[in-house]
């Protein structure tokens, strides 16, 4: 892990990624900027589309700060999506209203080699002004958080040109074509560093790299597809930003490749509900913080079980550098009552 010493800034997330365990977990959700705000809501149906949401840095920074007004989490996540990546290297994106992503599908040598060698400042740099702003705003021991999504996961979007059930294009093109899937990659790796350092000049304190679709490759496909591209980004991004504190969330990974990626020595792990939290404790616990990993379904269906399953999860980390989060994102449908529950239970003397 990163320091040697608690930084100055009294920040327990930030503490604890630098390898200190916190006598109660920090807190907060990905997606914790989202559509289970009636406050999120309002500024969306006022901005229309999401990408210009996206686009724009008061909006973006206002909704970036609603959640930590609301609930006092201890990380603010910046508002964007891993998708602005691929529209920042040329590609045609939209998001349909209530369908999801949409985007022009590059499978082809040619689409690959003309992708943009530099990000376009004019979807990127809006990113990065709203992160500015939104570090000029919060609390001092509330820390910022920038992120971007792994190659694999961003190349599955790339690829099926939308959200698939089974990732099945990115998988067969990867299977069929190795090499010019690679040179996908290899465009994404890079593009990934200079997106994560530049939103660390901005002022984000710690980045995330989310691989929502790590659990579709077998061993093989992940040591080359996730683990390998992380290590890229990892040693490139320390290259040029020596204390970058760096979170990986690869999602559906098992115990054995997440331990592989701890050995990445990045700051923390994001585990999904299905991981054992003994097993990731014994396995992890002494490599990285550990991320999650509430169920957030758990939180939708509230009552004993949500209260029990909090405690459980701080029991079960209990003395290493463990962050209170949900296993993936919350869902449009999580009533805000059980979310001031989490933030309670969470904070509570045990
Ligand atoms: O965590 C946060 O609050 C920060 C913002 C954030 C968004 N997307 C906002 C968003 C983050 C970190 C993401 C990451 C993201 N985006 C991932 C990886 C993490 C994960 O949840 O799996 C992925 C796969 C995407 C791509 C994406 N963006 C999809 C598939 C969709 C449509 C599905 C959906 O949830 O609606 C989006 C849209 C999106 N990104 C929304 C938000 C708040 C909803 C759009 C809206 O408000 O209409």
């Amino acid at each position: 892990m990163g320091m040697s010493e608690p930084r100055a800034k009294a920040s327990p997330f930030l503490n604890t990624l630098d390898g200190f365990a916190q006598p109660t977990p920090p807190l907060w959700m990905m997606r914790q900027a989202g559509r289970y705000l009636p406050e999120y809501r309002e500024v969306r149906a006022k901005a229309g589309d999401f990408l210009t949401l996206c686009y724009n840095p008061e909006m973006a920074a206002e909704v970036t700060l609603q959640p930590i007004r609301r609930f006092g989490f201890d990380a603010a996540i910046i508002f964007s999506d891993i998708l602005v990546v691929p529209h920042a290297l040329g590609v045609d994106v939209r998001f349909e209203a209530g369908e999801g992503p949409r985007l022009e599908t590059i499978t082809t040598r040619d689409r690959i080699d003309n992708l943009r060698q530099l990000l376009d400042p004019a979807k990127v740099q809006p990113v990065y002004e709203a992160i500015t702003r939104v570090a000029g705003e919060l609390p001092d021991e509330t820390a910022l958080i920038g992120f971007c999504g792994a190659p694999w996961t961003v190349a599955t979007y790339m690829v099926a040109g939308r959200g698939t059930d089974d990732q099945g294009p990115a998988r067969m093109m990867a299977l069929k074509d190795p090499d010019l899937f690679d040179a996908l990659m290899d465009r994404l790796v890079e593009a990934s560093i200079r997106h994560l350092g530049a939103q660390i000049d901005a002022g984000a304190d710690a980045v995330q790299i989310f691989d929502t679709w790590a659990g579709v490759l077998d061993p093989e496909m992940f040591e080359r597809w996730c683990i390998r591209p992380l290590r890229q980004i990892v040693n490139g991004l320390r290259q040029t930003h020596r204390n970058a504190r760096i979170i990986a969330f690869p999602r559906g990974a098992t115990l054995e490749a997440l331990e592989q990626i701890a050995d990445l020595k990045l700051n923390g792990i994001g585990i999904d509900w299905t991981v054992d939290r003994k097993a990731a404790k014994a396995r992890l616990g002494d490599k990285v913080a550990i991320q999650g990993n509430l169920d957030p379904l758990r939180l939708i269906a509230g009552g004993p079980q949500l209260e029990e399953q909090i405690l459980n999860i701080r029991r079960d980390f209990e003395g290493i550098p463990h962050i209170m989060n949900l296993g993936h994102g919350i869902k449009p449908e999580t009533p805000i009552a059980h979310v001031e529950k989490l933030v309670e239970k969470a904070r509570e003397k045990l």
